[in-house]
């Protein structure tokens, strides 16, 4: 098997490797002077398994090029079988049609894996379970559960689990299951969808003194943010957050830092840049989770 990387999270694709105890294979990305680039294997796959790894993060239509060029090269030059390894699934948030006239993205992407050649992927905590139905390929779904609940169990006794929204309970109850059944509550929110503005009023459960507010992805902040708000006003004194993807659009960065959040947890499924890091963050790594489903589907 040969392990490829793009170019959007190398130190993740570095870490699968050393957990494989093998190196990434060679690629040659070359970017032209108008933004265009050229992708060149640099290896014999003929007759190969081959592993590319891109997470399809901030620029995702980037990132979503040139893993299909990647893609197409590794198919040109022969490769047997390519899975795709993309940890944050860019576009997945928009699964469906919200209002009239739009685009499915995500069905594109599907479409276009596929049409790639990709077999298979592996990706982790998409936003809906009802994304592989999307997909006409494998998608293999794998969660940072595991590795919250071992930081969570640290927190301490008088604590609860909060979805900060609807969508996000199956995760909640997840957890709360791992966590030998764990109290958890539920915040009623509302995002204007021409605005993206976050509204959120009302909890059902009873807020402790800790508070864990559990979530797929942070973008803006925005609705973790109002979350602590919300929760403080209800008596939470520390609040933690633990979201697997640290897209961190826009300000994030600083107004994440700036809340009454006590600590941000995410994972390394998206790099993380020197100048969006933050005292608060704290990054766990998700790198063995795909090593093992790597090597389990060999
Ligand atoms: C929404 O349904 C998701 O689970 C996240 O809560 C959301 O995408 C986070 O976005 P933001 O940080 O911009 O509020």
């Amino acid at each position: 098997m040969k392990i490829f990387s793009g170019t959007s999270n190398k130190p993740l694709a570095e870490k699968i490797t050393k957990e494989l105890d093998t190196d990434l294979s060679p690629l040659e990305i070359h970017i032209f002077p108008d933004g265009e680039k050229r992708v060149r294997v640099l290896e014999k796959v003929v007759d190969e398994d081959c592993v590319v790894i891109q997470s399809t993060s901030p620029e995702p239509d980037k990132n979503y090029m040139e893993l299909f060029f990647i893609a197409d090269a590794l198919k040109r030059s022969g490769a047997k079988h390519i899975k795709a390894v993309i940890p944050y699934l860019g576009y997945q948030r928009q699964d469906h049609v919200f209002r009239e006239g739009e685009a499915v993205s995500l069905e594109v992407i599907a479409t276009l894996l596929k049409w790639e050649g990709i077999e298979e992927v592996i990706s982790l905590d998409l936003h809906s379970i009802k994304i592989p139905q999307i997909f006409k390929i494998k998608l293999n779904h794998l969660s940072a559960l595991s590795l919250f609940a071992k930081e969570i169990e640290k927190i301490g006794k008088n604590t609860v689990l909060v979805s900060p929204d609807m969508g996000g309970i199956r995760r909640v109850k997840n957890l709360s299951e791992m966590l030998g059944g764990m109290p958890y509550c539920l915040i009623q929110k509302d995002r204007d969808l021409a605005t993206g503005k976050v509204t959120m009023n009302e909890i059902e459960g009873e807020v402790k003194e800790n508070a864990v507010i559990v979530d797929d992805m942070i973008s803006t902040g925005e609705t973790v943010v109002a979350a602590s708000n919300l929760l403080k006003n209800k008596g939470a004194k520390e609040i933690f957050v633990f979201a697997t993807h640290a897209v961190f659009s826009k300000d994030a960065p600083r107004i994440l830092e700036n809340s009454l959040l006590h600590k941000v947890y995410v994972t390394d499924t998206i790099d993380i840049p020197h100048e969006k890091q933050f005292p608060k963050l704290e990054v766990l790594t998700v790198a063995n989770l795909i090593a093992k489903s790597i090597e389990n589907q060999k």
